[in-house]
């Protein structure tokens, strides 16, 4: 061929990425590794290795030992022991660990990339111009939030211990998503790496070798599932982090449960990718192309669902299968390589299997007429058209280069669709409206939006999915408190159910506040409320009513027993209250203000009947209180902004605080009224619509509190109250697949629950762990803990420039 007809044809000849470093490094550790523990390698305990394999060839490449559940504790206890140390160095010393590992990754780079690509199929092209700058870029930002923590998280600690398990898809860039915000804030770490791709973690540990991290503080720990599970379940772990399927991640919510351990997960997806007609086609083509071939798609971010307009779905298909035509797969390390191999013959089959059923259900099925490599994991460039958006393959990940096209009409059938899946990780926007666009941005219920771009990262912007694609993010400031916990809330004391803060204060100090407590005989009795849903008092289902009484044992009134029912339409109510979400942050600061104004007015009766329980004194202080916290609140709705972020490339980053839906709260029983708003209010100041359960103990607050919405131009459905049991009502509301998110404030018993009923549809839980919260102290019970936690960060990517 001529170079003119190469000119033409763009055909490229095989330009092969020299494996001999990396098969040399391989060679030097006889291709035989042991576990990473307390800085040295050490022999599996049970003397197991399982075989990791390069998917392009089926060849081996070294036995990998399998760590069991006594391997697990030997890293935990050494991570253990180097927490205090490592913790007590200065930020400056830690964020110098940091930037060494940086730099280390940046000298090993073309190591790292050619065993990431042999190790795991993808294309060298990739490994080496996206994985590993991702991962330095990484260390270095973290190095940097090392250096600055002390100034900017003052009154914060690190977890202590984490475990943290990942996936083979970006085997080296997700350890660097776990372990440098971890170091950075001062935890300890024991990391297991995904059984198809544990290798450049090893090389990871022999770069902690060389930067000098102190033994103990890094532990890698190679195996299957259940080394995975051994380190879930270790009992002295304080953190899970994990990536990877909403299965596991299923499973990982469940076996923490019962734990106090902290929880983030970043699971799987299924991410719309919208083009209007007015978007530039070619350049909605080319996104396609790293949405959705990347990585051969398995990516949990992949843009696997294409959402097209009608009007331009015929041109745009005959584009996209142009385009799928000129795609190159096949030897990953060849550098003129797009698509590379699969992870592994049980992903593949997998990819196999889902893509018959999906044409078994009426898809229509495109491939291009590409040789695969006679050896090797290989599955080809797959576009599903006429897909209904019912099937597997528009519900569910398939984790492979398989794009499912179906067509929209409007913008709003387009925001419809987009959200019609129980995932919400990533979504793309292609259209040269910016108005459009963002419009459409800000509906779509996913952590990240890339406008005009996709599969765009930064360690600046947090990462991060919606609904059952997980909670917590990793990258920016977000990120790093996934890694912290307030001083004060670690070292709260036990929540003593029985007693009021004030009560027990009392107790310790001798004053006789019970004394205060008025006589029932002097009490307007008989007090009879309903429950409040959708704006409107209701007689309970169960048409029963609890009886509430003084301490002294004196009745005070009647609250209904609410039950399954009434829950349900209660959220049901809160979910026709989107008027709320839609307010402006200064609407909702007006009607919170007049709330406070109201209560203020009605300060004496309130705290007359709140007296009852509590005794005058907490009475009055819970009223003062509460105006103050209203106040506070009414502050915040419009003052917790998100931010602006500079990626390195030609994008903004706009990170933006969402509420996260409708949310159902437990709420504490020691102080009926000041534990209610504190918990309510800031999930209504961010747009939340709420489904509360009062006080157990006094539920009678019910009535002061929907007499105060009702006269304060609160929409009806924004809160509404179910009283009751709680261990009748936490159930119904933490299976209930419309809510969105759980706070359930109790003793360890009702919390355990609380995380273990969620399971389900995995919603957010917000706990107090147990421990009490001084409701008094405005220091800890208001304030920017609680708005984080009544929000999720979206990140949405704008592109500037031509
Ligand atoms: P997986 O979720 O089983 O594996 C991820 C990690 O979890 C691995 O390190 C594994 O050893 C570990 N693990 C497995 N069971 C565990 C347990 N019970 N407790 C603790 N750790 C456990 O994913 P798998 O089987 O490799 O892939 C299956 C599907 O999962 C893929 O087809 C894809 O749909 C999805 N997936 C999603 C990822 C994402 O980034 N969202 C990454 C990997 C897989």
């Amino acid at each position: 061929m001529s170079i003119g007809e190469k000119f033409v044809s763009m055909e490229y000849g095989p330009a092969p990425e020299d494996p001999k470093e990396a098969s040399t490094w391989l060679d030097r550790h006889k291709r035989r590794f042991g576990l990473f523990i307390d800085g040295a390698w050490q022999s599996p305990s049970a003397g197991e290795y399982f075989d990791t394999f390069d998917p392009s060839t089926g060849e081996k490449l070294a036995n990998i030992a399998q760590g069991n559940a006594a391997d697990i504790d030997a890293a935990v206890r050494a991570a253990r022991a180097a927490s205090p140390r490592w913790r007590a160095l200065t930020p400056h010393a830690r964020a110098r660990y940091l930037y060494a590992l940086a730099r280390l990754v940046q000298k090993h780079s073309r190591l790292l990339a050619v065993l990431e690509t042999m190790d795991n199929g993808k294309p060298i092209r990739e490994s080496r111009d996206i994985d590993i700058p991702l991962v330095a870029r990484h260390f270095y930002y973290h190095a940097g939030w090392a250096q600055l923590l002390e100034q900017e998280f003052p009154d914060h600690e690190p977890c202590g211990v984490v475990g943290q398990v990942i996936p083979w898809n970006f085997p080296l860039l997700m350890l660097a998503w776990k372990i440098a915000p971890a170091l950075a804030t001062g935890n300890t770490v024991v990391l297991k790496p995904a059984e198809f791709t544990p290798i450049t973690a090893l090389v990871f540990a022999e770069l902690c070798q060389e930067a000098g991290v102190p033994a103990g503080v890094v532990n890698i720990v190679t195996g299957d599932g259940r080394t995975g599970e051994a380190l879930v379940k270790h009992p002295d772990v304080d953190k899970i982090a994990f990536t990877g399927s909403t299965e596991v991640g299923r499973a990982i919510r469940g076996a923490t449960a019962a734990s106090h351990k902290r929880l983030s997960l970043e699971l799987g997806g299924k991410s719309p990718f919208i083009i209007f007609e007015d978007a530039d086609l070619d350049g909605a083509v080319e996104g396609l192309v790293d949405g959705i071939w990347f990585n051969q798609g398995q990516v949990c971010c992949a843009g696997s669902r294409l959402l097209m307009q009608e009007s331009i779905a015929e041109v745009l298909i005959s584009k996209i299968r142009d385009r799928m035509s000129t795609l190159r797969i096949g030897p990953p390390l060849d550098k003129a390589i797009d698509i590379g191999a699969i992870v592994a013959r049980v992903q593949l089959d997998r990819i196999q299997r889902m893509v018959e059923q999906g044409i078994a259900e009426g898809a229509t099925c495109w491939q291009p007429q590409t040789a695969l490599p006679m050896r090797g994991f290989y599955y080809l460039p797959t576009l599903l058209s006429n897909v209904h958006p019912t099937s597997i393959v528009a519900q569910q990940e398939i984790f492979g280069p398989v794009l499912a096209a179906m067509t929209f009409r409007t913008p709003r059938e387009a925001v419809e669709l987009a959200n019609n899946t129980v995932y919400g990780l990533a979504s793309c926007v292609w259209s040269e409206n910016i108005n459009v666009a963002l419009h459409v941005a800000a509906q779509l219920k996913a952590g990240v939006v890339w406008v005009n771009c996709t599969n765009l990262f930064d360690a600046a912007c947090g990462f991060g999915g919606y609904r059952e694609s997980g909670y917590g993010r990793e990258g920016g400031r977000e990120g790093l408190l996934e890694y912290m916990e307030a001083k004060w809330f670690k070292h709260a004391p036990k929540l003593a159910t029985s007693e009021s803060p004030l009560l027990a204060t009392a107790a310790r100090s001798g004053a006789p506040l019970v004394d205060e407590i008025p006589d029932a005989g002097t009490l307007a009795i008989d007090r009879t409320v309903k429950l409040y849903i959708g704006g409107k008092q209701a007689r309970p289902d169960s048409g029963y009513s609890m009886e509430v009484r003084s301490p002294d044992g004196a009745l005070l009134g009647e609250a209904p027993l609410g039950n399954r029912k009434d829950i349900r339409n209660a959220v049901e109510a809160a979910h026709k209250a989107e008027s709320w979400a839609k307010a402006t942050a200064h609407n909702r600061a007006q009607v919170l203000y007049y709330c406070a104004e109201n209560l203020s007015q009605r300060k004496e009766e309130v705290a007359s009947h709140l007296a009852a329980p509590v005794g005058e004194k907490q009475a009055a202080m819970e009223l003062d209180l509460a105006i103050q916290r209203i106040f506070s609140y009414a502050a915040w709705a419009d003052k917790f902004d998100g931010a602006v972020h500079n990626p390195p490339f030609r994008n903004i980053a706009i990170a933006m605080n969402e509420p996260i839906g409708t949310v159902g709260v437990i709420c504490p029983s020691e102080a009926p009224l000041l534990g209610f708003l504190s918990l309510v209010l800031p999930l209504l100041a961010m747009g939340n619509t709420v489904v509360a359960v009062p006080s157990e103990k006094y539920p009678l607050i019910t009535g002061d509190l929907y007499q105060l919405f009702d006269t304060s131009d609160l929409p009806g459905g924004a809160v509404n109250i179910v009283t009751g049991y709680v261990s009748q009502l936490l159930k119904t509301l933490a299976e209930h697949d419309d809510v969105d998110a759980i706070w359930c404030y109790g003793d360890d018993a009702t919390v355990a629950a609380a995380k273990a009923m969620s399971v389900g549809n995995l919603k957010q839980v917000w706990t107090n762990e147990g421990r009490a919260i001084d409701w008094f102290d405005a220091k800890i019970a208001e304030g920017r803990w609680f708005l984080e936690h009544a929000t999720q960060v979206k990140n949405i990517w704008v592109p500037y420039g031509e």
